[in-house]
């Protein structure tokens, strides 16, 4: 045994024999329990629009959906100011959804491989972490046998050790980003997903095209519907908006401009951002049309980085 580790009162604390004081005390107190935000890296994130998307919100508590939900920047800010009578979130990414299945559901066991995960990749030097990153990518869910939890624990490992915390797909539906070599990427985060956890509690999560919102609305008494589709490309070189499985195109953005007017036609209010251009504003004409300041950083050309306006479309005032 080292010298310096011999002796086991040599480990032990020295014990402070002053009277208690109220400064002490506060060490002892209940721990802070962390307010509930994204536990995904989202290109798109609405986290730092939140201030400037808050106002524009309806006042008070109300039944709520999402069906852009990436990250859910706005749902968990929602749910932390207890706004939310009830949540149906949707996307059309299978892993996105599953991974909030499982955090809602199966945090422990999510945890466990996590924290296998990282063990394994941080005791590496970079290039064995590079080797462990592609190993780890190219074992897809449609070639391996795989639950719900390993596939959940697949895709957070993945987004936090890619580059950018890019989730991009293939036209095959693969996730293609590359590893991100970052020095402590936080693979666990434990905290974070806790939070998510419980803010999720009760929620209805599903896979879900955005053309089944109208029914969904309506059979689960919706009030109000936050859209975030991805952007419609400022230019044709500017776009990232391939999430899962190809691009959203102009005529998907034409045909969300149509289930708006029909949640406007089921007394629903809407509130919808996408990229400030002529096309968006034109399929939204007769709406409440503003703008609000968005950074971006990987919508737009290299030259053009920076924050630059973004639409938010409703058909309500408040
Ligand atoms: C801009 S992101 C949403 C970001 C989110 N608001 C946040 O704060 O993280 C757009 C999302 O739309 C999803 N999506 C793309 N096409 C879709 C479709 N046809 N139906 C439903 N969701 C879709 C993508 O998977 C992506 O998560």
């Amino acid at each position: 045994m080292p010298a310096a580790v011999s002796s086991r009162a040599a480990l032990r604390p020295q014990l402070d024999k002053r009277p208690l004081r109220a400064a002490h005390l506060r060490v002892v107190s209940e721990p802070q329990v962390a307010r509930p935000a994204p536990f995904l890296k989202w290109v798109g994130g609405k986290g730092k629009l939140l201030p400037a998307l808050r106002p524009l919100m309806p006042k008070g508590k109300f039944r709520y959906a999402e069906p852009f939900l990436g990250g859910g920047a706005v749902f968990f800010d929602l749910r932390a100011e207890d706004r939310l009578e009830h949540a149906l979130l949707c996307d059309v990414g299978r892993d996105l959804v599953g991974a909030c299945k499982v955090v809602r559901d199966a945090l422990p066991d999510l945890l466990a491989q996590l924290t296998a995960h990282e063990a394994q990749y941080l005791a590496m030097d970079e290039e064995n972490r590079a080797l462990y990153f592609y190993a780890v990518r190219n074992r897809h869910p449609a070639d391996f046998v795989m639950d719900d939890v390993e596939r959940a624990a697949r895709m957070l490992f993945l987004n936090r050790t890619c580059f950018n915390g890019l989730w991009r797909e293939n036209r095959s539906g693969r996730f293609n980003a590359p590893h991100g070599r970052y020095a402590n990427p936080g693979i666990v985060q434990a905290d974070k997903l806790h939070a998510a956890s419980r803010a999720l509690q009760g929620v209805d999560v599903r896979q879900a095209d955005f053309r089944a919102l109208p029914e969904l609305v309506q059979d689960q008494r919706i009030e109000f519907v936050y859209l975030d589709p991805p952007y419609h490309p400022l230019s044709t070189t500017s776009s990232f908006n391939a999430y899962s499985g190809g691009q959203f195109s102009g005529k998907a953005q034409a045909e969300l401009a149509d289930v708006c007017r029909r949640l406007d036609r089921q007394g629903v209010r809407f509130l919808l951002s996408n990229s400030d251009c002529g096309f968006v504003r034109e399929l939204y004409r007769g709406f409440d049309v503003g703008t609000i300041r968005a950074a971006r950083s990987i919508n737009c050309k290299a030259d053009s980085r920076g924050d630059i306006d973004e639409v938010v479309v409703r058909n309500y005032a408040n």
